[in-house]
């Protein structure tokens, strides 16, 4: 048997071998006959002029003029197959005749819109993230799109910075194993596309989400030991997973910009974890590092070129300077050789070179996208990413119940539909009150409030974007009524009610992309609303759409119930109503900390202790680490998240209190379904290096299960712990498991976890 296998697996070997030498000679004959210029077009991505989807092919435009000459090696920006054919068309008869690559941000789903990232990593289900992005592969590809600009990796401790909506939170173990299931729901697990698979672009590449004080683009100060421990595995397991690209992010690192940082790119992407595919820059980033301080579109292009960027998105920095910089001698025909191999070998994997239509069939559209089958895994996956983090008894409501349903979120489309979402069906996504009036008959509704007090903020939120683009337009006018009018609705239908569901938070340009926030909690405009609310001494379920953690300390001690509900795509309030009536049993677990206060910002739960440490709620102490007016500890913690049933953990046993090198302990634990309902729980293993040669977290997560429990059931939970789960990046940067003692953790979150085992490693 075992002889058969080995054979198997050397056929295997050699069939790949074969593939890759066939790959190699194709692409090898291609560029004998491209041209230099031909060559560096393959090096230029530029937009389909924003998103537009109904988009037609004409001489004038600058993308067809480019791509005639040769100049220009994919697009992104549209998903409209009749476009992309057209433009297929002119780039097989121009130059090398070589098919563009079609590329689009599809990021939480595509015209089906799924949760955003950080509400899908709240499941802690990464089968489930990679059945929604499986979902988005099959919906893009028959759109025209074989290349999406997603996973989102980046790591983030810092709410104030908005796109921490678009990631799966603080956590490097978490993020690690979310990014391969979003690499294997787009691609699949082999380097063969269907062609309902498409190319993932993990990004940004790397450390954007540690912008310092959460203000977008912002510069990023960490040491190397640092990003290796708390930043980078999401990247490096994207990389293992297989990830077909990669984009360099806006930021800088050790006084370098991203796009241009040899040690990011080449040292440890491609040489350390085994990298081959290309790397393209963000939008403008190359040219971005001129106003970064280091040199002219030229200098700037080379350097990037030479660190290890193959595609150049919108700076137009390698088609403009590079022939230029190989005349001087900044940049070898080596490196502009290497680069267009590295994008041609993509357009062949993707089959482009065979059928340069692969995933331009106008048939596939009508059939594959936005179907029924596909809105009713949207509605599945939605349920699993809330988080109820509070509930003193009122949740799930009664479907016969007088609801009161109020807020500026509770009837608002494009807030369901989240900071990334393209899909021409934004308008359709089921509102928070659609989804109630669907499950309930005695429903009532009031708007509430404005989101902000102050009319310029409002018309900012909602307007910022196209004053961006379009300063001369007017925008419609905002505050037509009152906070105090809207209120005054609102509280008379509380009035008659038997509860108030309270819609508030953030809409979808709250969050995402230059969307910081100084001040996170629930605008000052629909806080007014939750207190003239609670002074109708009604019930309230306050239902929060956001896409980042808020300080929400009024709230808590407040409302009766709070469920967190993101943005949930296009079936947001079906799924939301699933969980609120109790249809579905929340099982959402917060992947990123919720502070007390702004002031304690950056705040997570894998934070190292001082020479002085402090308790999380102890109250303050002179000469200790902490403040003088707020605990060291979070709202709610990483991990956290209630369910309509409880679950009890039992101690935690480990099969040997000691293991060598090699070895392998298994820690246990029995978790019981206490309650009456049936329910799903995520036991999560931390560990702590009691002492280590140089600082480690107070906790680190190391493995996590999502068990489904009846009710009255218990279940033996156990975690296989090997040195490999032990490891750390130490002062010398080497990746090694010390000897000594660790604590093992198990437990509902970050914080509650089970008195420590000690596992002593010889
Ligand atoms: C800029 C964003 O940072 C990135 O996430 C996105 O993929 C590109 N623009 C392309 O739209």
């Amino acid at each position: 048997m075992k002889k058969i296998l080995l054979a198997a697996a050397a056929l295997i070997l050699l069939a790949g071998c074969t593939q890759k030498s066939e790959m190699d000679k194709y692409i090898d004959t291609l560029m004998g006959k491209m041209t230099l210029e031909q060559k560096i077009g393959q090096l230029n991505l530029h937009s389909a002029g924003g998103f537009i989807s109904a988009l037609k092919v004409t001489e004038e435009d600058a993308n067809v003029k480019l791509l005639r000459e040769g100049g220009l090696g994919g697009v992104y920006g549209g998903s409209n197959v009749e476009y992309h054919r057209q433009l297929q068309a002119i780039a097989l008869e121009s130059g090398a005749g070589i098919p563009l690559i079609f590329g689009l941000d599809v990021i939480h789903g595509h015209e089906t819109v799924f949760p955003i990232p950080l509400a899908l990593s709240t499941s802690w289900d990464p089968a489930l993230v990679e059945r929604a992005t499986r979902v988005a592969a099959k919906e893009a590809s028959a759109t025209g799109v074989n290349w999406v600009f997603s996973p989102m990796v980046d790591i983030a401790r810092d709410p104030r910075w908005g796109r921490i909506a678009e990631g799966a939170g603080e956590d490097p173990y978490l993020g690690g194993e979310m990014a391969k299931a979003y690499v294997h729901g787009y691609q699949g697990y082999d380097d063969n596309f269907d062609k309902d698979e498409v190319l993932a672009c993990v990004k940004h590449y790397a450390l954007y989400g540690a912008a310092e004080a959460g203000r977008d683009y912002n510069t990023v100060n960490l040491s190397r030991q640092e990003i290796l421990n708390g930043y980078m595995r999401p990247y490096q397991q994207a990389a293992f997973a297989g990830a077909g690209s990669y984009m360099s992010s806006f930021n800088e690192f050790e006084g370098i910009p991203a796009t241009m940082n040899t040690y990011l790119m080449d040292d440890l992407l491609r040489k350390a974890w085994g990298f081959k595919g290309f790397i393209v820059s963000d939008a403008t980033a190359v040219m971005e590092e001129i106003a970064h301080g280091i040199g002219d579109l030229q200098e700037v292009s080379a350097r990037s070129l030479k660190a290890g960027l193959d595609m150049d998105m919108n700076s137009d920095g390698f088609v403009g300077t590079l022939k230029k910089s190989l005349d001087e001698g900044k940049v070898s025909v080596k490196d502009i050789d290497r680069a267009c191999r590295r994008i041609l070998e993509a357009k062949y994997k993707l089959g482009l070179f065979e059928d340069p239509y692969r995933y331009l069939d106008p048939e596939r559209a009508d059939k594959e996208v936005y179907t029924a089958e596909n809105k009713a895994i949207a509605r599945e996956v939605a349920r699993d990413c809330q988080v109820l983090l509070k509930n003193d008894g009122v949740l799930p409501l009664r479907k016969d119940a007088r609801i009161a349903v109020v807020g500026p979120l509770a009837d608002n489309h494009s807030a369901m539909a989240g900071c990334w979402a393209m899909s021409k069906h934004t308008s359709e996504t089921v509102t928070i009150l659609e989804g109630i009036r669907d499950a309930a008959q005695k429903v009532t509704y009031a708007k509430g409030s404005n989101l902000f007090l102050d009319k310029a903020m409002e018309e900012t939120v909602l307007y910022g974007l196209m004053r961006t683009f379009r300063p001369d337009m007017p925008i419609p006018p905002v505050h037509t009524q009152s906070n105090a009018i809207l209120i005054a609705e609102a509280v008379a239908k509380a009035r008659q009610a038997d509860v108030v569901v309270a819609c508030v938070g953030e809409t979808e340009n709250m969050n995402g992309e230059g969307a910081s926030r100084s001040d996170i909690s629930i605008p000052d405009a629909q806080v007014e609303l939750l207190k003239a609310l609670k002074a109708t001494g009604k019930p309230i379920v306050l239902v929060l759409t956001t896409g980042r953690p808020l300080t929400l300390n009024w709230e808590d001690a407040n409302m009766d119930a709070i469920l967190c509900t993101w943005s949930e795509g296009s079936e947001a309030g079906h799924a939301i109503a699933d969980v609120l009536f109790g249809d579905a049993n929340p099982s959402g677990k917060l992947t990123t900390t919720f502070p007390v206060s702004v002031g304690q910002l950056p705040l997570y739960y894998n934070h190292k202790n001082t020479g002085r440490p402090h308790p999380d709620y102890a109250p303050y102490r002179k000469f200790t680490s902490c403040y003088m007016d707020v605990i060291n500890g979070p709202l709610y913690p990483f991990g956290y998240g209630l369910s309509y049933t409880t679950f009890d953990y039992s101690d935690v046993t480990l099969s040997a209190n000691e293991m060598t090198a090699g070895g392998k302990v298994t820690a246990s634990v029995t978790v019981t379904n206490t309650g009456s309902r049936d329910g799903k729980e995520t036991v999560q293993l931390y560990i702590h290096d009691v002492y280590s040669t140089s600082t480690r977290p107070v906790k680190e997560l190391r493995g996590f299960q999502k068990i489904e429990l009846k009710a009255g059931e218990s279940r033996k939970v156990d975690f296989e712990l090997t040195a490999e789960d032990l490891k750390y990046y130490d002062h010398e940067l080497q990746y090694v498991c010390e000897p000594g003692d660790y604590e093992i953790m198990i437990g509902p979150n970050s914080r509650d976890t089970k008195e420590p085992v000690i596992l002593t490693v010889k």
